[in-house]
């Protein structure tokens, strides 16, 4: 027997296979080349669920190719001068996605970074907390106690008589404190499953929630909210996008912030200029003004400092010129 052809056969099939391999889900990740300084230039790219790791890929080289970016020296013999420079770039990016895909068993996804961070009680532990849901915690920051001058601020004026979206429901200590009755509706959306439960728990206490002709004005959904969010006129981000590589950071002010009337962002500030560290979903870093990218239509004003007594902590309101 010539087992030969069969094991070829079956070789080029797996590669067939490997090659055409498709994401589950839609799958947002941070890919990067280099430039003629040898400095990483991300971008933060999505592959549509269904799409092969392999058109994925493309499309990304064929965004950089087309990009600012492609003006590098390096970068643009890479993509117009140098076809076999090109088709590496292809191949390792689709490396990337697929080690880094729950497909490809690699890096977990968003869900899972943020997940992961509850189930190990990484922002604090039940001995830690105050007041907030035994089974998980979203860190000290999240302390209502603290936040008097952040809720009394959205109180104010923000949100009266305007449909809000939340994203990064957490532990809800803070949310729950917000003047629901001045809201035309609530709907919060939060990357992690357990944050998703609690909130809908919480918002089910909560009087001014129950309309009287049983439309439903305070919902949680589960949800990316860094690719898409529902419309509303207001949103609140409150510590969420210091816990995000950069290139996510810019790309969310850039295509989901600029969908809202205002949006009020609470996150560490950034003392210097210098460079932001590149963390993973979940770390933690001070974010700049300069890393928000603000497109030209919106301005941001800091309207609070001390954001929940963290000295470094500021809530910037962005709004269209
Ligand atoms: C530090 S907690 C802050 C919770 C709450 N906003 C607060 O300050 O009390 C960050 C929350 O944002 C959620 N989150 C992070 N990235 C997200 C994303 N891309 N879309 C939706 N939620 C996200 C996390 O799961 C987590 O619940």
């Amino acid at each position: 027997m010539n087992l030969f052809p069969r094991t070829l056969l079956s070789r080029a099939l797996l590669l067939l296979h490997a090659f055409n391999l498709v994401t589950s889900t839609q799958l947002t990740r941070e890919l990067c080349v280099i430039d003629s300084q040898h400095q990483r230039q991300c971008l933060m790219w999505t592959c549509t669920k269904g799409q092969t790791f392999q058109s994925c890929a493309e499309d990304f080289v064929t965004a950089v190719c087309t990009s600012n970016l492609s003006t590098d020296t390096k970068v643009q013999q890479c993509c117009v001068h140098d076809p076999l420079c090109r088709t590496t770039l292809i191949k390792t990016t689709r490396q990337t996605l697929v080690q880094t895909s729950t497909d490809g068993q690699g890096t977990p996804d968003m869900q899972t970074y943020f997940s992961e961070i509850y189930a190990h009680q990484k922002w604090g532990t039940a001995a830690l907390k105050d007041n907030g849901p035994r089974h998980m915690y979203s860190g000290d920051g999240a302390n209502a106690n603290k936040c008097s001058s952040l809720i009394n601020y959205i109180n104010g004026d923000l949100i009266n008589n305007k449909s809000v979206v939340e994203m990064g429901c957490g532990d809800m200590r803070v949310t729950q404190k917000l003047d629901f009755a001045q809201m035309t509706s609530y709907i919060c959306i939060d990357v992690a499953p357990v944050a998703v439960e609690e909130a809908t728990r919480v918002l089910g206490t909560i009087p001014a929630c129950k309309n009287p002709d049983r439309t439903l004005k305070c919902q949680a959904f589960q949800g990316d909210g860094s690719i898409q969010l529902p419309s509303a006129d207001v949103l609140l981000v409150k510590d969420v996008i210091m816990h995000w590589p950069t290139s996510l950071i810019s790309s969310f002010v850039n295509t989901i912030v600029p969908e809202f009337q205002q949006a009020l962002l609470t996150f560490e500030v950034a003392e210097t200029d210098s460079k932001r560290p590149s963390i993973i979903p979940g770390e933690i870093a001070a974010v700049s003004v300069f890393d928000l990218d603000l497109p030209k239509e919106l301005v941001a004003a800091k309207v609070l400092t001390n954001v929940c007594k963290s000295t470094n902590k500021g809530a910037f309101l962005i709004e269209r010129c």
